[in-house]
């Protein structure tokens, strides 16, 4: 079991995924500005990581500030969630993530400062353990789409390093496997911070689960060839008719996809569905340092101060979709109801 994050009684401890696979270094935080950091900087990544890590940094900053009189509390807790909600744009984990917290501080801020940091401390804990059984229920509905022999192609890293654990992609590609079915997966690189072949190469590896990495722009070789036989991804935002944000290329595989007749699938948790937003046009896309481009790990490939543009994700529109994988089962299209039916189950709309 890969501990991307964990809640300890010294801190919130992460394993740096900047420095995978070469080195396996966890880091420790005591101070919610330093969780936030490690959020923007990608020590942590992945929606659902991201949204428990935000949990766990409000969490933490409760615990540790000095303001325990409630109304330079209420200050201070808005400054926490406003640190934590600036580090990443697109995850919609996030603010969902501080959305939770924000409704247990109003339901405990007449019991007491210990009470209230107890209850955040609560809170951030069980979205951990939500999100890691979300993933497993994910992988059940999931791999009953994956025939044995599947050759899978996957992009980005969705898996436990991507979560609180199992994965989401990775989890159904996971699930699969502990169904007895022999699975081979090709795993973009996912420039440019390489993604896939740093942390899903590393991941499955670990798991004994076959994979070859590929640069991303042989994903088309490999389906003209007829190599691939479904396509799994993660998801950062999903609007409500199914349009998705995922890493940077994901669009692009999407289209080949179709151009090929391989089914195109995405996995996401309930806490990635927007259903405020219509439409893929109204997700943020956020914009990293061009440097991440003209450099891979430090080094320059490229001239000094060169132009360089860097969107982190794009967006898939939902024709492209074969089926949206859920932890309450899987939605396909048209994607307005299914949607809303598997985040609304009991209201019948
Ligand atoms: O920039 P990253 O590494 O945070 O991007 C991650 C992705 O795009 C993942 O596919 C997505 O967050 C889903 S993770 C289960």
């Amino acid at each position: 079991m890969i501990r991307t994050i964990e809640w300890t009684d010294s801190g919130v401890v992460m394993l740096d995924q900047r420095l995978l696979p070469a080195q396996e270094i966890y880091n420790s935080y005591t101070d919610y500005r330093d969780v936030a950091e490690a959020i923007r900087s990608m020590v942590i990544r992945g929606a659902p990581a991201i949204g428990v890590a935000a949990a766990m940094g409000v969490a933490l900053g409760v615990k540790m500030t000095g303001a325990k009189e409630i109304e330079k509390l209420d200050v201070e807790f808005d400054r926490i969630c406003a640190t934590l909600s600036k580090t990443r744009p697109t995850a919609v984990n996030l603010f969902w993530a501080i959305e939770r917290m924000r409704a247990v501080y109003a339901r405990t801020r007449s019991q007491g400062f210990e009470q209230i940091s107890k209850a955040l401390i609560d809170e951030a804990r069980r979205m951990h353990q939500e999100d890691i059984r979300a993933n497993r229920d994910m992988g059940r509905y999931g791999q009953e789409l994956i025939p044995d022999g599947a050759r899978i192609l996957t992009h980005c890293n969705a898996g436990a390093l991507a979560t609180a654990g199992f994965g989401t992609a990775l989890g159904v590609i996971r699930a699969a496997v502990e169904a007895g079915k022999k699975v081979q997966v090709f795993s973009d690189e996912t420039r440019p911070l390489l993604q896939g072949a740093r942390l899903t190469a590393w991941e499955l590896r670990r798991d004994n689960i076959p994979v070859t990495v590929i640069v991303d722009n042989m994903a088309g070789h490999f389906m003209q060839k007829g190599q691939v036989d479904c396509v799994i991804v993660g998801a950062d935002r999903i609007a409500a008719n199914g349009d998705t944000a995922n890493k940077i290329g994901t669009y692009t595989v999407a289209v080949l996809a179709r151009e090929h007749g391989v089914p195109f699938y995405v996995a996401a948790p309930i806490s990635t569905l927007d259903l405020s937003i219509p439409d893929g046009g109204h997700i943020p896309i956020e914009e990293r340092d061009p440097d991440e481009v003209r450099k891979i790990q430090g080094v320059p490939i490229a001239p000094e101060n060169i132009s360089a543009a860097n969107p982190a994700f794009d967006v898939t529109p939902h024709r492209y979709v074969s089926a949206i994988i859920t932890e309450r089962g899987v939605a396909r299209a048209p994607y307005e109801t299914s949607l809303r039916a598997l985040a609304y189950p009991l209201s019948g709309t």
